[in-house]
């Protein structure tokens, strides 16, 4: 199976997972366990909230990690600050990065949206340097929009 037609399956199990369902944090926990179980060296998959100018961790998949980041610090909250995707090959080079666990090397991190506005950022880390591309960025978005998608 090529990378598209994993991201086409990818989101097609999304689709079913949260077909129907509009509570947010339950759609949140079934993508973070989805996606950690079906990437390749992943750490640590998971979802933080926009709540009061900060993020508050979400739904995840791995080990524990910082609950408050403040908006612009680290790959997380510059993604949100942004509202622009960071996709960061090695994390000891990002100015600022939050090391929630020491083996993570590589991330990604999508914006969520509902009308324009940054609610929560979706974040993937990687144990694997540059272990996201830009078909990698392009599946997770798609996913990112089912769930924005799940929340209008
Ligand atoms: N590394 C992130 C913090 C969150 S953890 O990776 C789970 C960052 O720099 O924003």
């Amino acid at each position: 199976m090529n990378k598209t037609e994993f991201y086409q399956e990818l989101q097609a199990q999304v689709s079913a997972l949260i077909a129907g369902e509009q509570d947010v944090i339950a759609n949140m926990a079934n993508i973070s366990a989805l996606v950690f179980d079906a990437l390749d060296l992943v750490n640590w998959v998971g979802f933080y909230r926009v709540i009061d100018e900060q993020l508050v961790l979400g739904p995840f998949q791995g080990k524990v990690a910082c609950i408050r980041i403040p908006m612009g610090r680290g790959v997380c909250g510059s993604a949100a600050q942004t509202g622009e995707t960071q996709r960061i090959a090695d994390v000891h080079q990002f100015s600022g990065h939050i090391a929630c666990d020491a083996a993570s090397n590589a991330e990604i991190v999508v914006p969520v949206k509902v009308d324009g506005k940054v609610v929560a950022v979706f974040d993937i880390d990687s144990i694997s340097f540059d272990r996201f591309d830009q078909q990698d960025q392009q599946g997770i978005e798609a996913i990112v929009k089912q769930l924005e998608a799940s929340m209008v």
